[in-house]
This record gives C-alpha cells, sequence and structure tokens, in this order.
C-alpha cells in the first residue's frame, strides 16, 4: 500500500491507470471495523481502492471536536494495508486548502434538517471536501457508510447535481456485538455513557417492531421513541425524525423509504443512528 500526501501525486496516480477502476473510501481516519468494511466493499467493487484520510477543518464547528478529533496515523495506515487498500491518501491540511480558498459546494434544503439543523455549515464543508477529492482521485465509485444518513443523502444530490459520472454506494452500519453502531467518537464515552448509548439500537429494534405490529403513523411513533429514549436521564435529545431516506422529507405515514432517525447527546458526546422502518435493512 502507498502513502500519498499530495494532491498533485494523487491526481498522477489517478491518471496513470488506464482501463482500471478505482474506488475512493473518504475517511477521517481513527479506523475502526465499520471503516474496514466500507474498505474491503470498495475492493470488491474496482481494480484498485484509494483511502482519503483527512480530518477536515471545514465541517466541524467553533465549538466542536476538531483539535481533541483522534487521530493515528501509524495504526490507521496498518489496519487500512490489511483491507486490500492500494492507496492512503493523507493530505496535510494546507495542501488541501492552500492559499485561502473562496469557493464553498452547498446542497440546499437536504443540508436545512437534522443534523444540519443542529451543525450549521457543517454539510457544506463535506460536500466541498468530498467534492475536492472526487476532483483529485476521479474514481468511478465512492463508497460511504449508511450511519451518516444525510451525508449520503447531500453526497448522492450533489454527484448527481455536478453530473460527475461516479456511483454512490451506500454500506449499512456496521454495529458493536452489543448493537452500538461504530464510530470514531465512541471512545469519548464513559463506561456508564456507553451503556446508555445501547438505547439508541434498543429504541430502533423496538420500533421496528412497532412497525410490523401494524403502528403506521409516524408522528405516534416518534413521540413513543422520544418517551423511551427519556427513560434514561443521562439522554438528552438532538432530534427523533422520520424521514424518506434520500429526499429527507417528513413521511407521516410510514412506506418502504420512511428512515427512523436519532441524534442524541451523552454527556457531551453527540451519537447519530437510524434504520429503515419497513423495509430490511
Ligand atoms: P468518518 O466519520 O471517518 O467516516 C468515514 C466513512 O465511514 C463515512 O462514509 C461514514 O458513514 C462511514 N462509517 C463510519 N462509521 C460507520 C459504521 N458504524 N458503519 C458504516 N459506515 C460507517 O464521514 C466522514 O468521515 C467525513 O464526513 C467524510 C465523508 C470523510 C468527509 O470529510
Amino acid at each position: 500500500m502507498d502513502l500519498i500526501e499530495s494532491p498533485a501525486a494523487m491526481h498522477s496516480w489517478g491518471q496513470d491507470k488506464p482501463g482500471q477502476t478505482i474506488a475512493l473510501v473518504p475517511t477521517m481516519g481513527a479506523f475502526h471495523e465499520g471503516h474496514l468494511c466500507l474498505m474491503r466493499h470498495a475492493a470488491e467493487l474496482s481494480d484498485r481502492v484509494v483511502v482519503s484520510l483527512f480530518v477536515n477543518p471545514l465541517q466541524f464547528g467553533p465549538r466542536e471536536d476538531l483539535a481533541r478529533y483522534p487521530r493515528n496515523l501509524a495504526r490507521d495506515l496498518e489496519m487500512a494495508a490489511g483491507a486490500r487498500v492500494d492507496v492512503l491518501f493523507a493530505p496535510k491540511a494546507d495542501a488541501m486548502y492552500a492559499g485561502e480558498s473562496l469557493t464553498r459546494v452547498r446542497v440546499d434544503e437536504l443540508t436545512d434538517t437534522l443534523c444540519g439543523a443542529s451543525r450549521p455549515g457543517h454539510f457544506d464543508g463535506v460536500a466541498t471536501v468530498v467534492a475536492k477529492l472526487f476532483n483529485i482521485v476521479a474514481p468511478q465509485v465512492a463508497v460511504f457508510g449508511r450511519k451518516d444518513l444525510q451525508q449520503l443523502a447531500v453526497i448522492r444530490r450533489m454527484t448527481a447535481d455536478l453530473n460527475w459520472a461516479i456511483e454512490i454506494v451506500g454500506h449499512p452500519i456496521v454495529r458493536e456485538a452489543d448493537g452500538l453502531a461504530m464510530s470514531s467518537r465512541n471512545i469519548y464515552l464513559s463506561p456508564a455513557e456507553r451503556g446508555s448509548a445501547l438505547a439508541l439500537h434498543r429504541v430502533i429494534l423496538w420500533a421496528r417492531e412497532r412497525v410490523k405490529a401494524g403502528q403506521s403513523d409516524a408522528a405516534a411513533l416518534i413521540a413513543e421513541v422520544r418517551t423511551r429514549l427519556l427513560h434514561d436521564p443521562a439522554i438528552r435529545i438532538d432530534y427523533v425524525s422520520i424521514v424518506h431516506e434520500r429526499h429527507l422529507v417528513y413521511t407521516p405515514t410510514l412506506n418502504r423509504d420512511s428512515v427512523l432517525a436519532l441524534a442524541v447527546f451523552i454527556g457531551s458526546t453527540r451519537l447519530i443512528d437510524n434504520s429503515l422502518l419497513m423495509a430490511e435493512e
């Protein structure tokens, strides 16, 4: 596996591979099994796999965890090498945003709700960096996790709107044995908070059972989910929503595209999770 640090070198590497397909897996590092599953899936879909590792300052708010976001390049290199990755592209911040960058990519509407409502500017930062990565790596396929439901919807829409011939693949959420969705931020949780965090997956399973038993009214189900989550005083709800998986609009009567999307604070850690309600995950 090669380590490439300059955008120009990354660009030439891609240009040098005529006839071979490239899959890109964008990440911010601090790899866990969820990231590795995306990488292995990318290897099944293409001849070459590029994983980008860049803690993108543009997508962090002023009071968010940019400074303390976990970084461990040596460990990440070892893990990616074990997952059939060809290149780890790890540019420095000043190489990605050389000089003063005046251009932002903004996807309207889809970014106003859910996480976008409590993290203003976050998805502009995500869309901008992913657009840059698409141009630098020029992949045919890009793999994203369904854990970040809104991010996936925004990237799909941006790719269509800007006419990139890139197939966007959504990978299912990878969970710990006890159901907690894997996340680089889980290491912030104390043992007690980690226990509270299990409520997210538990309430998702419970909601899916309610739907199987005939509940089809989104407002009623949201109220039930909120009540169950608030049984634990350690949990502060950011949002509980039921939306169309791709358009992110509220679906008052559940349908096969309806997703239950959750964001909560446990202590100072913000956790998200989601699940389709009627369709198989
Ligand atoms: P990061 O949080 O490192 O996540 C990288 C990719 O891994 C994303 O597509 C995310 O959805 C996916 N992922 C994380 N945890 C997952 C899990 N438990 N199951 C399945 N997929 C999971 O998301 C970002 O980085 C950044 O916003 C990025 C797209 C790289 C832009 O900076």
